[in-house]
């Protein structure tokens, strides 16, 4: 393999890395490859802008950390986390959608009971949360684990915050023997995702926003059933129609209803006003 050039070079990769013993590395090498070789051709891309890839994903890759994960943002941003998980999520009719993951999820949330104030000290407007998990055959799943996170009042998470390692607004509750499951946290308001970085700066290249709808992230298991990675966005918000990383399904926007101060739903007093969102979940079979 000497003498290659722009229409024998493509052929000669995809044949060195025929090699490859395992099968779906071979197929995702091939693919990948044959993609890659055809951006460049269609683009005719230059050398310059060649370099400037380069530096753009060395610096998403020195911008990683514990905390900050800008490959998912890229991911997310270029859509390919939703196209991903679209492609793996497929679900039967009636079965909540399922969204992107995001990257503040975290282990080890505290398990609290139902009724808890998972809010830990993160600042916003109170909020009371219920619903139901049910299967896609209508029957309600007791004992589902419904793992919840979501950011604060200012727009960030609470491992956003350095210096602080408290975990807020984000906990691990299970559907009661009825199913129901329910919580206080705060209210959902938009945030910009992080963009103080090399993602940050292909948006505004582009003349995008960061900016996601207010949104409260779950992640829910329960024996037999396909596990649930999903947001509940709140309607009226003005970013829905131009989310930053393309998540937003109508079927997941649901009312955050606002109350004046009074008797909240767990029966206690409040002094401020309070919203109440009420959100049912179907899980799909699992196999289904
Ligand atoms: C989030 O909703 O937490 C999120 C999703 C994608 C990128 C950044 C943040
Ligand atoms: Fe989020």
């Amino acid at each position: 393999m000497i003498n290659l050039n722009e229409d024998t070079i493509t052929g000669a990769v995809i044949q060195r890395n025929a090699q490859a013993k395992d099968a779906r590395l071979r197929e995702l090498m091939v693919n990948l490859v044959q993609h890659l070789h055809a951006f460049a051709r269609e683009t005719q891309l230059t050398e310059e802008e060649w370099q400037q890839g380069i530096q753009f994903l060395t610096r998403v890759g020195q911008m990683c950390d514990e905390n900050r994960q800008e490959f998912i943002l890229l991911s997310d941003t270029l859509g390919l986390s939703t196209l991903v998980m679209a492609l793996n999520h497929r679900k039967p009719a009636g079965c909540t959608e399922a969204t992107v993951f995001g990257p503040f999820y975290v282990h080890g949330a505290p398990e609290l009971p139902l009724g808890a104030d998972i809010a830990n000290g993160a600042k916003g407007a109170p909020c009371y949360v219920s619903g139901t998990v049910r299967g896609d055959d209508g029957r309600i799943v007791a004992n589902a684990e419904i793992q919840v996170w979501q950011a604060d009042e200012d727009g960030f998470y609470d491992v956003q915050y350095t210096g602080k390692d408290q975990l807020a607004a984000r906990a691990v509750l299970r559907s009661d023997a009825d199913g129901n499951y329910h919580f206080r946290s705060i209210l959902a308001e938009p945030y910009p995702i992080p963009h103080d970085g090399p993602v940050g700066d292909m948006l505004e290249a582009l003349n995008r926003h960061p900016w996601r709808p207010a949104h409260l992230h779950f992640l829910i298991r329960a024996e037999g059933h396909q596990s649930l990675t999903t947001h509940v966005f709140r309607k009226g918000d003005k970013y829905l129609e131009s989310d930053a990383v393309f998540g937003v399904r109508s079927t997941l926007v649901a009312d955050w209803v606002r109350h004046e101060a009074g008797t909240a739903p767990d029966g206690s007093r409040t002094d401020q006003p309070f919203y109440v969102l009420h959100f049912d979940f179907v899980l799909a079979r699992a196999g289904a």
